[in-house]
């Protein structure tokens, strides 16, 4: 599987990580990556795989080896978005697909590290890409759409009032995935199931 960064999956890690659920799912048999990271150390307040294994790895008997951050020392992001690519060739086989890949949205309908008005948004190549961000100053490597296209299930978490108008121009607007990426999420064999909350559908019930 592949983790969301950002602060929505906190909670769902760290219900994950407790001794009521943390026993259900067989945590030796799952392979951990991410589905996006900002190009900063793992002690960085700003790094997802700090979050991920703060709320939820440090607490679950994963092997060490079955948990690929998205970041390593002494490379460059692009060099790196090349040997993660590799590491998922050699664990998910060259057909590429993940069991599940959770994902988050931003106030502005970007997932992962696909950001509006973005050269990644058209990768059709590369499984994992890395670039400098602008709007944000900050390094990023991700997986590319098609990559996130071919999991088997993609689930995508959205809560707040603040992604009301993004969330309905994701899932009820006219098509412009270049000002709303998130609509990109169109799994190809698999199922993508968005959980929202209240009010972050406001918009949706409003439209419907
Ligand atoms: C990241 C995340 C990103 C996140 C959205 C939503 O690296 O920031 O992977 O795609 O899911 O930005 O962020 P919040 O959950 O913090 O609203």
């Amino acid at each position: 599987m592949a983790l969301t960064g950002g602060s929505s999956p906190v909670q769902l890690y760290h219900i994950l990580a407790s001794p009521l659920y943390r026993g259900q799912i067989a945590w030796d048999k799952v392979f951990i990556f991410w589905g996006d990271e900002r190009w900063v150390d793992l002690e960085n307040e700003k790094s997802n795989a700090k979050m991920a294994f703060e709320s939820l790895l440090n607490h679950l008997p994963i092997p060490d080896g079955q948990v690929f951050p998205m970041w390593a020392q002494g490379h460059d992001p692009e060099t790196y978005a090349h040997h993660y690519e590799q590491l998922l060739q050699q664990h998910l086989g060259i057909m590429g697909s993940f069991d599940l890949i959770l994902l988050g949205m931003g106030e502005d309908g970007h997932t992962a590290s696909l950001f509006p008005d973005t050269e990644v948004l058209h990768e059709q190549s590369q499984w994992v890409s890395a670039y400098y961000l602008k709007t944000k100053d900050i390094y990023r490597i991700t997986l590319t759409f098609p990559t996130i296209n071919r999991s088997k299930k993609i689930v995508v978490l959205v809560n707040g009032q603040k992604k009301g108008k993004a969330l309905f121009e994701v899932l009820k607007g006219n098509r412009n995935p270049t000002a709303y990426p998130a609509q990109l999420i169109q799994p190809l064999k698999g199922e993508a199931l968005w959980l929202v909350d209240e009010a972050a559908a406001s918009e949706l019930a409003l439209n419907d």
